[in-house]
């Protein structure tokens, strides 16, 4: 492929996990190392895009060429993913979002005490970041997520997809270890609403990058053309 084919697409990827705190010092998250939506961040700048990386904390270094934006919680994720969204051709939902935060954090170190045994933290729900772009009603980008499933991937793939209101899903068969989480390599599925379109065989996740951006580019329209 030309390296200008992404030229003129802006493109927003988040990637890595929230991290959602419940005191000053403990916090939920996930074991998303960030790999893989770094990897497409790359690979689209790679291909000439303008690209707006939204990451959670991971031990990664931005893409040359990428405009990086931090953030550590799905409500801070989902309002960077707000700023730059309006613009953006292209939305990519790479993070692993954690699906539940603390109701209040405490503001202090929650204690153990002597009488109970137990101790319950109230949990609510976080906001779905690429459902919220998926159902944009004006300047819709071409919404693409991500899937982790062991089982029956057909089927959820198809229901993810409408239930979010994504142009594509890309599925990771999370029952084979040797891919997904954490690993530097990827075996994945892509279907759009007419079903499969595409399946990576296992390589390292920056080539599963690449030909996941050839395939996102194909389909996406930009706005201003
Ligand atoms: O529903 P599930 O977590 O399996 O969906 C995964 C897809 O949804 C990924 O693209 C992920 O980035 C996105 N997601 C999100 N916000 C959430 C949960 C998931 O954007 N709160």
């Amino acid at each position: 492929l030309p390296k200008a084919f992404g030229a003129g697409y802006k493109v927003v990827i988040t990637a890595g996990p929230t991290v959602e705190d419940l005191d000053p010092v403990r916090f939920i998250s996930n074991n998303s190392s960030g790999k893989m939506g770094y990897a497409i961040a790359q690979a689209a700048a790679a291909f000439g895009a303008e690209v707006t990386l939204i990451s959670g904390p991971v031990n990664l270094d931005a893409p040359k060429g990428v405009r990086r934006i931090d953030v550590k919680s799905a409500v801070q994720m989902l309002h960077a993913v707000e700023d730059y969204i309006k613009s953006a051709d292209i939305f990519i939902g790479c993070a692993a979002v954690a699906d539940f935060r603390a109701e209040t954090i405490s503001p202090v170190k929650i204690k153990k005490s002597e009488e109970a045994d137990t101790l319950t933290i109230k949990l609510v729900k976080n906001p779905d970041i690429v459902a919220t772009v998926g159902k944009l009603e004006s300047n819709r980008p071409f919404t693409v997520g991500f899937a982790a499933e062991t089982n029956n991937l057909h089927d959820f793939a198809r229901a993810k997809l409408e239930k979010k209101h994504l142009d594509m899903i890309v599925l990771n068969d999370v029952s084979n270890k040797a891919i997904g989480f954490n690993s530097d390599d990827n075996e994945v599925t892509v279907f759009d609403k007419d079903g499969q379109i595409a399946h990576f065989e296992k390589q390292p996740k920056p080539v599963i990058a690449q030909y996941l951006m050839e395939l996102i580019f194909k389909s996406a329209k930009k706005k201003n053309s």
